[in-house]
């Protein structure tokens, strides 16, 4: 059994101006100790994917249908309380610019202490031990745990969101550009930091991002996301090597290559599509350089490229063409 299944998820948000489709039709699998990388352009649906899988979207945001099943039980059907049972414990998320959210006033490790005595209904002795752990395990001095926020660079705030998603064990972490606000080489870092715990924890990781260049190193697969839908998925050497779709073709180029002749890298002509009227067809078509006929009218279906590498376009691979 997987991990985490989601199929064919769709959340929509309801506002004045429409109805937003941020996930229309989103199916992926993970299974236990793999990381997978979520890429697009902003706007495309990552963070709303993340929040219907903690189920911690705002209001006006609604799982419309489709499944999302962590070790086999669905949860769009818990009820509040049975939710809150599973985040922290069972799937934790580390937010965009986290940090951040950390109280100013607080110690750091009462605030981590804070959640584990909640969650886990241990003493607040017992829930400093396992901060002091956790601490160890995120490679800050345990001693540092009674220091204010101000006094942790950016990289150590940031490994101490790391402690505080991983405080309940959960089986499943999803970090949302969790190295966006730092520097490259503390992004490194955070992210060789994950990579190892992922390996000694066996935990899921879903690593959301912009930057497909940094994920090669750190994740086992890579989905690529456009306006609302996944377009390719498969191994990472799949998608950097053999990719099949013109959005993935389209985005690697766009990021300069530091292993190849120095040209200025080729960026995607346009602006992702408004999601409250999205294109007919193919949903990339208005952008596309090989755009025929067809994409404006049919929506292309997942087509197997590869051993788990699928892809959605009607001319696949168009652009090796001569
Ligand atoms: N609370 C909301 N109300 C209405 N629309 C929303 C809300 N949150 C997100 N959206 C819309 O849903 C779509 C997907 O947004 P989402 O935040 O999931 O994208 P993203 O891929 O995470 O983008 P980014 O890379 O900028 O973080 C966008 O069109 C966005 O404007
Ligand atoms: S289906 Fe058509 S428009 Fe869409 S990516 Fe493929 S070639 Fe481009
Ligand atoms: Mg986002």
């Amino acid at each position: 059994m997987e991990l985490l299944k989601i199929n064919h998820l769709i959340t929509y948000f309801n506002i004045t101006a429409g109805t937003v489709r941020a996930v229309d039709d989103v199916s992926l699998t993970l299974d236990y100790g793999e990381s997978l990388g979520l890429v697009g352009e902003s706007g495309c649906g990552k963070t709303t994917t993340a929040l219907s899988i903690t189920q911690l979207l705002p209001t006006e945001g609604n799982i419309v249908s489709g499944e999302i099943l962590l070790e086999g039980k669905n949860i769009v059907d818990l009820n509040d309380t049975e939710i809150k049972r599973v985040r922290w414990k069972e799937v934790s998320m580390i937010f965009q610019g986290a940090m951040n959210a950390l109280n100013p006033v607080m110690k750091i490790g009462d605030q981590i202490a804070e959640a584990i005595i909640l969650h886990d209904k241990l003493s607040y002795k017992d829930a400093i031990k396992r901060v002091e752990e956790l601490f160890e395990l995120v490679e800050l001095e345990p001693k540092r745990i009674f220091n204010y926020p101000h006094e942790f660079s950016g990289g150590m705030k940031q490994r101490a969101m790391i402690a505080m998603a991983l405080a309940c064990n959960p089986k499943l972490v999803i970090g949302d550009e969790p190295t966006t606000a730092l520097d490259v080489m503390v992004q490194a870092q955070i992210l060789n930091l994950l990579d190892k715990l992922r390996k000694e924890l066996n935990m899921g990781i879903i690593l959301i991002t912009h930057d497909l260049s940094i994920l090669g190193e750190t994740c086992d697969k890579i989905a690529i996301m456009y306006a609302g839908k996944i377009v390719e998925t498969g191994y990472v050497e799949d998608i950097y090597n053999n990719n099949m779709h013109p959005y993935t073709y389209k985005l690697l180029s766009s990021f300069p290559n530091i292993h190849k002749e120095r040209v200025m890298p080729d960026a995607i002509v346009g602006i992702p599509p408004d999601l409250i009227n999205p294109p007919s067809g193919c949903r990339f078509h208005p952008r596309c350089p090989y755009a025929k006929d067809v994409c404006s009218t049919e929506e292309p279906k997942m087509v197997l490229a590869n051993k788990d590498h699928y892809y959605a376009c009607h001319f696949g691979g168009v652009f090796n063409e001569k």
